[in-house]
């Protein structure tokens, strides 16, 4: 077993299901200890039973994270459990499909922001204090490739992916020196419950052949970036192509948005392997 987390306390929001649980189980398994928060109590208390099965503490709480008093329930409860927390995962979050002419456009951004960035700036907002008092402490903000580049029929996902991108940007400078790191992490197209929903029609174009990645590989990505304090980490790196794209012209990164759209394209590429999101999460 890997013990760079031995007896260190992990909070993780989001934990009940898809990357929060493979976060969870991760450190679980470098020996942390775990306060696991979202707001549904079985599938959280079955995370808890699957952390326990690896030998590790937790500590499950469910928690809507746009609910200021639950937040700071959950911190209040971790602290009174572990009497510290080492790490914050901020991963709770959701995502809709839809154009900017859709009716549903700007409510899909409201609902976006409320779980996945102000979720995410007041969770961190109750934790620093402790982290300040402690001298030390890593804070890990799931963001998405759509925090760095949007593509068509994602955009309520992607302004808000772009913003915990920009929160997490501001605070690492805010806290350097003070023995508190930042990360963001921005995975490509992940194979979870996220967009399960979504009509796979409606998918934006380039993820229409793209081959999800596992939970599991976000999942070592976080635990590595928190360990390194690693400030950004993309997933695949194969997707910095799109990004150096992007930053040269917007206009190329638009090129290569639309080659993505292109099933040849994403085999050349590795990012297919015939198998596309709905097909990957209906098998599992
Ligand atoms: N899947 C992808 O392709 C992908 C790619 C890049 C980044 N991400 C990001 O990764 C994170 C995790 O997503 P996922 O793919 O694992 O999706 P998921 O399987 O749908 O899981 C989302 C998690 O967030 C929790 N959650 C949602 N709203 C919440 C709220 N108001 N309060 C507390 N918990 C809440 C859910 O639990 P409850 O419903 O039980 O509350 C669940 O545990 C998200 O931030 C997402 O933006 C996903």
């Amino acid at each position: 077993m890997n013990t760079h987390f031995a007896n260190k306390v992990v909070l993780v929001t989001g934990a009940s299901r898809g990357i929060g649980r493979a976060v969870a189980l991760a450190f679980a398994r470098e020996g942390a200890q775990l306060v696991l928060a979202a707001r549904s109590i079985d599938h959280l208390a079955q995370v808890e039973n699957e952390v326990q099965e690896l030998g590790a503490a937790a500590l499950s709480v469910p928690t809507d994270v746009t609910d200021p008093d639950a937040v700071a329930a959950l911190v209040d409860a971790a602290v009174a459990r572990f009497g510290r927390i080492d790490v914050l995962v901020n991963n709770a979050g959701i995502g809709k499909v839809g154009a900017v002419e859709s009716e549903a456009f700007a409510d899909n951004v409201h609902q976006t922001l409320r779980a996945s960035l102000f979720g995410t700036i007041d969770v961190t907002q109750r934790v620093l204090p402790i982290f300040r008092r402690q001298g030390a402490g890593v804070i890990v903000n799931m963001s998405s490739v759509m925090g760095r580049k949007a593509f068509a029929r994602f955009g309520s996902y992607a302004i808000v992916m772009h913003s915990v991108s920009a929160f997490s940007d501001s605070l690492r400078q805010e806290v350097a020196g003070s023995g508190i790191g930042v990360s963001v992490i921005y995975p490509a197209l992940t194979a979870t419950d996220l967009l399960r929903e979504a009509d796979e029609a409606e998918m934006p174009p380039p993820f229409r052949h793209m081959t999800p990645l596992s939970a599991d590989t976000v999942a070592r990505a976080v635990v590595a970036a928190a360990r390194r304090r690693t400030p950004r980490v993309v997933l695949p790196r194969r997707a910095n192509m799109l990004l150096l794209g992007e930053a040269v012209s917007p206009r190329l990164g638009d090129l290569i948005a639309t080659a993505l759209s292109r099933r040849r394209i994403t085999r050349l590429l590795r990012m297919s392997s015939g198998r596309t999101y709905h097909q990957t999460i209906q098998s599992r």
